[in-house]
Order: C-alpha cells, then structure tokens, then sequence
C-alpha cells in the first residue's frame, strides 16, 4: 500500500506567503518607552522571529522631535512629526501608541483602529477612562487593542488574568502597582522620614516626575487597578467608580506605629467580587509585615491575585522603566503577529470575557466596602477616655482586634492610643469615627486608614 502523499493547497501555500511577510509596526511617540521598544526589537530580533513566525519590523516612527526620533532609530526608518502619516500608510499592521494621556492619544487610537490597525499601547488613563469606547471600536473593526504595558509594565499580569487564570473565579486582587508611591512609602519607613521630604529626593533621583500629581493622589493605580478589576470580573472599565486615596497625607508617625503592630502600609489597588457587587478602590493600606506582598520595597510593584481554584498567586517584578515596559510591548506585538491571520471572533476578547458577556454587577460605593480599621486618636491622658472610645465602638458593632496607647512622658497630659479593628462596614467605621471626634477628650482629627489581612 503506498502512503497518500498530501499536496500543499493553494490556501495553506498562500498561508505560508502570508507568514514570511514581516509585520510593520509603525510606533507614535519615541520617548523612553519607546526608545526601549526600538531597542529590544532589534537586539532580540532573531529570537522573537522565531516565536511569532514571521519578522517583527517597526518601519516607520512619528514624533514630535524628529531629530532625537532619528537619532535613536538611525537611518532606513521612516520619521515623521505627524503621527496620522503613520496611520495613514496602508503598509503599517500595527500601530504602537505610547504618547499618553486621554486627548489625542484617544482621537489617534480611534483613528488608527478605524484604518484597520491594530493597536498596541502603553495608555492605562486612555483605557481606564475611555476603554469601553476603544475596546467596542476594535471589535467593530476586527482589530486587536492590546495594553499589557498598561497595568505593571513588565509584569505580565494581563496575560496572567486574562489567560493563565480563566479557569477560576476570581475573588480578589490586590496590588502595588505604582513605583513612585512606593519608593516613597519604603523611604518613609526605612528613614523615618515625612511624604514632603521623601517625594523631594524621589524627584531629585528621578523617581517621580516633576508633576507627580497622577502617582502619590493614586489616580495612576486607580487606572490599572480598574483595568484589571474589568478583566478579573467582567464588567465594564469604570474609573469613574473607584475610590482614589493617595499617600499625601500619610505620616512618619503612623507608619512607625504601624510597624510596631506588625504591619507595613503599601498604596494598594484593591478590586474584590463581593455579594452585590464589586470593590474597587485604591489608598494606603495596613497588610501584615509577613505577607512576601509587604516586603516588596522601592520602586518595584507586585499583584496578589486569589483565585477559587489556584489559590493565592504572585506576581512581581518593574513595573516602569524603558526595557520592562518594552518587554510588555513587544510580547502584545507578538501576539498580535501570531494572531494576525486569525478570525477576530476566536481571538482572546481584550476583557478576558466575551465582548456580549460583560455583566453590569455595580461598582459599590465606599460606604458599603468592608474592611478593618487602624485608628490613631490623640487623646488627654485622664481617667475614661479609653472607655468612652470603646463603647462608641461597641454601640456600631465595630469589634477591637488589638489596642496600643503610648507612654506620656512625665508630666504630659495627652497621648496616642492606636486601635485595629475586625472587618466593618466603611460607612459604620465613618460613623463611629464620627461620634469619637466630638468626645471633649479627642484633641486632633483622628487618623483612619484600612487594613487587609490578604490572607
Ligand atoms: N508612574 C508609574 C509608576 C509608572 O510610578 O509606577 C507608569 O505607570
């Protein structure tokens, strides 16, 4: 019996001329991350040839310094200072978007998707804020949008929600997952040191911008954790729904107490599947000094995600910088390479969930978040203060999980007591805080801030 021989078909010998043809990618905006992108396309060409198949090219750049653009990219790249030549051109496959920012960065995105582009970008405030739009106008078009760099940079977390989790239920996630705010809570810690004092350095050093507004306010965590709090439960990207605390106001003095209680306190973004809802909120929180999460020091980030089915997993790793956010970059151009050729609807949905499968569980508001407490009360150091502070909260069901009051030293007459609770409701807590602030014997606005055992 002689063995069938199968001839190649004109669909499949199609299919191969298809693959050799190397992809163009045309990148707006060369700054640092784009710089990195450049750099760690060409230096591991070989090798990410041969995981997408087919050559991953960036042909042609816009910026607008095209002088520096053509001093980092050389010769034989086209440059332009006008980014829609780049979408324009019918030979670019991708477009990288990498100039930040909700305005034109969202005019050029939607642009580039309807020349039937696919789109890889950086902008977590573009997809936190304006994602449902950008997101329906790629599927309209069959094009992929791709952010892995958004959320942590060179973490692949989005890979890890989207596709290396979907077996699970996801319960919570719980992240560090801006590097500024980081570094300057790890410089308070180590070095004693006030907010003020610390984001000098970081700014000196380079840590944080000049405008640091968007990181130590936490709106920059805000972005990604709505980002991925879209992926984990499928909902809608809502930005507008979160509650956004920074670390402004934190002091020296809590996070010493803090310590001495066992606890270190991290900006986290929290996003939790809760019965009626989901929480979603970013502000400086207690965890315990021994969850490896708390040990996770300068500007590194890291993501604590709790599945039903693999239990606690975590990710860490740079979440900023030119080759940690250019890995991210380059890996959603070779997926989207490989995916290329692919019918748009078997393509992983930019949600994780399918585009008709998005719920709309409510993002519940801050008063309904349940969570325990850290309260520091500057009190007189007299006969029934403690007692007092405790039947208010008694009377709001808050239960007392561990108490500290400092020693006044001779011939003081106030003093600090520190109390954490068990899990509350957050508008019973705002209540009960309520109440103790009007006590004669409290002399300064209590602190709260709150506490996750991330067990
Ligand atoms: N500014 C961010 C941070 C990096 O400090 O982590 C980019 O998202």
């Amino acid at each position: 019996m002689t063995t069938p021989r199968v001839a190649a078909t004109p669909q499949s010998a199609q299919r191969r001329d298809v693959e050799a043809k190397p992809i163009q990618v045309g990148l707006l905006g060369i700054g640092t991350v784009g710089g990195g992108t450049f750099k760690v396309l060409q230096r591991n060409q070989e090798e990410i040839r041969r995981r997408a198949g087919r050559s991953i090219d960036i042909t042609m750049v816009a910026d607008l310094d095209v002088a520096r653009a053509r001093s980092i990219v050389g010769e034989g790249i086209e440059v332009v200072s006008d980014a829609r030549q780049v979408i324009a051109n019918p030979a670019i496959d991708i477009v990288i978007e990498l100039i930040g920012g909700y305005g034109i960065a969202r005019t050029l995105v939607l642009e580039a998707i309807a020349a039937g582009k696919h789109v890889v970008t950086a902008n977590k405030a573009l997809l936190a804020v304006h994602g449902s739009e950008i997101f329906a106008a790629a599927r309209e078009q069959g094009v992929v949008v791709a952010f892995e760099a958004a959320v942590a940079g060179g973490i692949p977390i989005i890979k890890a929600l989207r596709e290396g989790l979907t077996a699970n239920r996801i319960e919570w996630i719980a992240g560090i997952i801006n590097g500024t705010t980081n570094f300057i809570l790890s410089e308070m810690r180590s070095k004693g040191l006030d907010f003020a004092e610390v984001l000098k350095e970081a700014q000196r050093l380079g840590y944080a911008e000049a405008d640091p507004t968007f990181d130590i306010e936490g709106v920059d965590a805000a972005h990604k954790v709505t980002i991925m709090s879209a992926i984990a439960f499928g909902v809608p990207v809502q930005f507008d729904k979160a509650h956004v605390e920074g670390i402004t106001k934190l002091s020296a003095t809590d996070i010493k107490y803090a310590e001495q209680l066992g606890y270190r306190i991290k900006l986290l973004g929290i996003t939790k599947r809760r019965e009626h809802g989901i929480e979603l909120r970013v502000h400086p929180t207690l965890i315990p000094s021994k969850r490896l999460i708390a040990n996770v020091e300068g500007a590194m980030n890291a993501v604590v995600v709790q599945g039903d089915a693999v239990g606690t997993t975590l990710y860490y790793g740079k979440g900023a910088g030119a080759e940690p956010t250019a890995s991210a970059v380059v890996a959603d151009l070779v997926d989207i390479t490989r995916l290329h050729t692919a019918d748009p609807d078997h393509r992983v949905p930019h949600l994780a969930f399918q585009a008709s499968e998005l719920k709309d569980t409510p993002i519940l508001p801050i008063g309904e978040v349940v969570t325990a407490f850290y309260l520091r009360l500057c009190v007189s150091d007299e006969p029934g203060v403690l007692s007092r502070i405790t039947t208010i909260l008694a009377d709001h069901d808050i239960s007392i999980d561990a108490l500290l009051q400092r020693e006044s030293a001779e011939g003081e007459r106030q003093t600090d007591v520190i109390i954490l609770t068990h899990d509350t409701v957050e508008g019973r807590m705002r209540d009960a805080i309520g109440k103790m602030q009007a006590l004669p014997t409290v002399l300064a606005p209590i602190v709260s801030l709150r506490k996750e055992e991330l067990a």
